[in-house]
């Protein structure tokens, strides 16, 4: 087995990295500079070079607001991107697993959407998502599209995830407004990797919704953000999505079953609060790691 990894230096890519390395499953990481998943020809130079026998493809556009308006861009990565991928998997016969998000769906469902439900995306980055899922299916058979939802991690340019926004805010505001009608999972990379190294070895293909178990609102979750960091000094105040001005449309409830990940026997993720608290431990670890020492820069550390 020889695994690549699109979008190695993002939130989930590095994540993935690390448990690979954990297991010594020999890995190639690659990332924009290495292999831009839009050039046609630069994805057949490097899988033809690296013949891997599996990638876990994480590269995406995924600024959900910003893609309503670099409507081609989310689309060329998204869509086409995934499009090269899979032409060549096809070709060199590599098993691919895509990332994929629970914004194929609409949330009007009112339950919890399954692998089989139809899928309905009301936002471009849904979209171009779903098409990359289209081309996939189309392009080939051994696949594994993993939909997930609302991801944390501590990898990559994370500063952008909603826990560590939550604490940025929290810094400069006493009061806060937050979404209580948009409800999924919060799901945490480092459950998330190593479900799908675990995913790697299974022969059965088509799609899995894997995600942390349980599931809140953006208002219940950042009531437990700041529970577990200790922020007290904060007031936040539950408001509906026709309230909170954004670009892209969200869907109000696309909480999604697991169902066929525990078919397969495969144990559940963690429940989101336990992993919330893990968070926090390996966040409290890597500050700790990084305090530079003397005329040492933390970049410098963790390198
Ligand atoms: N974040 C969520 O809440 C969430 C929820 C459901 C599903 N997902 C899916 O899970 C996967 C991982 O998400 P994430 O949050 O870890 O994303 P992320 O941190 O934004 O990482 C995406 C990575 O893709 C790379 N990339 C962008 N354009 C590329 C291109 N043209 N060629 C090669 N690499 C490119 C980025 O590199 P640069 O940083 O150098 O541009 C970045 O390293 C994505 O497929 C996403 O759609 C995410």
């Amino acid at each position: 087995m020889k695994v690549l990894v699109t979008g190695a230096n993002g939130m989930l890519g590095t994540e993935v990295m690390r448990q690979l390395d954990r297991l010594e499953i020999p890995a190639v990481s690659s990332t924009i500079d290495d292999m831009d998943v839009t050039k046609l020809d630069v994805v057949r130079d490097v899988l033809h070079r690296e013949c891997p026998t599996h990638i876990i493809h994480t590269a995406a556009f995924t600024l959900v607001d910003t893609a309503e308006k670099d409507k081609l861009l989310a689309y060329q990565i998204n869509a086409e991107g995934t499009k090269n991928i899979a032409f060549f998997c096809r070709e060199l016969d590599i098993e691919l697993i895509y990332l994929s998000t629970d914004y194929v769906f609409s949330g009007e469902k009112g339950d919890p959407y399954t692998e089989t439900d139809p899928t309905d995306p009301i936002n471009m980055y849904g979209m171009t998502k779903l098409l990359g899922e289209e081309y996939v299916r189309v392009l080939l058979e051994k696949y594994k599209i993993v939909r997930t939802s609302w991801l944390n991690g501590l990898g990559g340019d994370y500063s952008r995830n909603f826990i560590e926004t939550m604490l940025r805010v929290a810094k400069t505001r006493s009061t806060l407004s937050l979404v209580n009608d948009q409800v999924s999972h919060p799901t945490f990379t480092f459950d998330l990797a190593q479900a799908l190294v675990t995913l790697l070895d299974v022969n059965v293909y088509g799609n899995y919704h894997v995600t942390n178990s349980g599931e809140c609102s953006w208002y219940e979750f950042a009531q437990e953000i700041f529970s577990v960091a200790g922020v007290e000094d904060i007031t936040i105040r539950p408001i509906l999505s026709e309230q909170f001005r954004s670009a892209a449309k969200r869907p109000r409830y696309s909480a999604l079953e697991n169902t066929r990940f525990k078919d397969l026997g495969l144990k559940p993720l963690p429940y989101w609060k336990e992993s919330l608290k893990e968070y926090f431990r390996r966040r409290r670890l890597s500050d700790s790691l990084s305090v530079p020492q003397e005329g040492q820069s933390p970049k410098a550390m963790q390198q």
